[in-house]
C-alpha cells in the first residue's frame, strides 16, 4: 500500500498471511483513517502463490514476497508486523515478530491457547513493543451505541446481556477442520463485544458445546453460554454456524437489560428502547428512549479503525484498547466456555493474572 504522494509515510509493515482477510486489510490501509500512515514492504505466506496473487491484486508488483518470514523481517527491517494468518500459525508468528523488534497487529483469536496468548503478551512486555488484536466487530457503529447508552445509565444500572448468533455460514478451508470453531473463531467477537459494552470482567461461566446433526463442520459449529460478570451482570449467547434459515446479523441480535428498561438490536439497523415511565400497573408503562449515537465516529470503521488505533498508540506510547494483554480477557471467555463444555461445569475465568 504504497502512499506515494500522499506524503510522509510513517511507518513500514510486513504482513504475514494472504488469505481472504489479508484482502480486507489492504482495503483498510487505503481508507482515509490510515492513508499514508503505513507502507506495505513485503507478503509473507506458506503458499508463495498466494503472497503473489495478493501483490497482484493489489497492484503493487515492486513488492517482495516470500514464504519465510524471519528472512522477510530481516531484509526489510520493518517498524510492525501484521498477522493474518490462520490461528494455529499465531503464536510462531508473533514471537517472530516480535523478536525481530516489530510491533505486531494480529487478527483474532489472539492465540490458539491461552497458555500461548501468555507467553505472547510476556514476550511483547520484555520487548517492549505495541501487541494488539483485531477486535473489529467492537469498531462499529452499533456496538458503541450500546457501549454509549450504558455508560450513560440511561437504562438505569445494567443487569443482562443477550446474544443470539445463527448463521448457516458454509466457508470451506480452515475452518471446517477446526477444533470449537464457533467459540474460537467466530464467538470471540461476540464475547468481546459483550466485555466492551458492559465494561464489565467475566468471572464464570457455565457452556454447553455441540457439533450439531448435519453440521458441516468437523467440531463445535454450536454453542450455548451463560457468563457471570462482574457485578452480577449476566451474558447469556445463543450461537450456531450450523443453522440453516432465518439468519441473525453477524454482530448477533443483542437484548440489553437495566434496572430501569431494556434496548433491543437486530446487529444491523432495528433498535428499540424503552424505560419504565411510572408507578402503577402490572406491566408499568414505558416510555421510548432516544438511542444516542457513538461517541467517535473514527471508531465506527471496523479493520481501518483498529490499525488506526494500533499506530495512535505506537506514536503516543498509549496502550490500544485491544491490547494482548486486555484481550487476553476475551480469550479467556472462550475458554473458560470450551473448558466449561469439556468437563460439563460451571468454570471460574481467573484473570487476575492477565493484569
Ligand atoms: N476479524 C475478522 O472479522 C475476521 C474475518 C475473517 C477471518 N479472520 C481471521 O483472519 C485470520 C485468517 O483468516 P482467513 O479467512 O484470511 O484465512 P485463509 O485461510 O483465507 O488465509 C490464511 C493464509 O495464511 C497462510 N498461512 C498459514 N500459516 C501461515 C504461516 N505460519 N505463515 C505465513 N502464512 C501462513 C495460508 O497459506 C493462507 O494463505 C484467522 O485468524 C481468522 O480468524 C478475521
Amino acid at each position: 500500500m504504497s502512499a506515494e504522494g500522499q506524503g510522509t509515510v510513517a511507518y513500514r509493515a510486513v504482513l504475514a498471511g494472504c488469505g481472504s482477510m489479508a484482502r480486507g486489510w489492504i482495503k483498510a490501509l487505503g481508507e482515509p483513517g490510515l492513508l499514508g500512515k503505513v507502507e506495505l514492504v513485503g507478503l509473507v505466506d506458506t503458499d508463495p502463490s498466494a503472497a503473489i496473487r495478493l501483490r497482484d491484486e493489489a497492484g503493487l508488483p515492486e513488492l517482495p514476497t516470500g514464504t519465510d518470514l524471519h528472512a522477510m523481517l530481516a531484509a526489510t527491517k520493518p517498524d510492525m508486523l501484521f498477522d493474518v494468518v490462520v490461528p494455529a500459525g499465531r503464536r510462531d508468528v508473533v514471537a517472530t515478530g516480535l523478536w525481530h523488534g516489530c510491533h505486531v497487529l494480529s487478527e483474532k483469536p489472539m492465540a490458539a491457547s491461552l497458555e500461548e496468548a501468555r507467553e505472547l503478551v510476556r514476550l511483547a512486555r520484555d520487548a517492549k513493543r505495541v501487541h494488539a488484536v483485531v477486535q473489529n466487530r467492537r469498531y462499529i457503529a452499533g456496538v458503541r451505541r450500546i457501549r454509549r447508552m450504558i455508560e450513560t445509565g440511561a437504562l438505569g444500572e445494567l443487569t443482562a446481556l443477550h446474544a443470539d448468533f445463527f448463521i448457516g455460514a458454509h466457508f470451506g478451508g480452515f475452518r471446517d477442520v477446526m477444533q470449537n470453531v464457533l467459540l474460537l473463531d467466530m464467538a470471540i467477537h461476540t464475547f468481546d463485544a459483550a466485555r466492551f459494552m458492559s465494561g464489565k470482567d467475566p468471572v464464570a461461566v457455565y457452556c454447553h458445546e455441540s457439533n450439531p446433526r448435519g453440521s458441516w463442520y468437523a467440531h463445535g459449529a454450536a454453542a450455548n453460554a451463560i457468563f457471570e460478570l462482574s457485578d452480577d451482570v449476566a451474558f447469556t449467547y445463543r450461537g450456531s454456524w450450523a443453522a440453516e434459515g432465518a439468519n441473525t446479523s453477524w454482530e448477533s441480535s443483542w437484548r440489553i437489560v437495566g434496572t430501569r428498561g431494556t434496548l433491543l438490536w437486530d446487529g444491523a439497523d432495528r433498535w428499540e428502547a424503552h424505560v419504565v415511565n411510572g408507578q402503577d400497573g402490572f406491566l408499568r408503562p414505558l416510555a421510548e428512549l432516544e438511542i444516542l449515537p457513538p461517541a467517535y465516529d473514527a471508531q465506527t470503521h471496523g479493520h481501518e479503525s483498529v490499525i488506526a488505533e494500533f499506530v495512535r498508540a505506537i506514536e503516543t506510547g498509549r496502550a490500544p484498547e485491544t491490547a494482548g494483554s486486555d484481550n487476553i480477557k476475551s480469550l479467556a471467555m472462550v475458554f473458560g466456555a470450551i473448558e466449561s463444555a469439556r468437563t460439563r461445569a460451571r468454570q471460574t475465568i481467573q484473570i487476575e493474572e492477565f493484569a
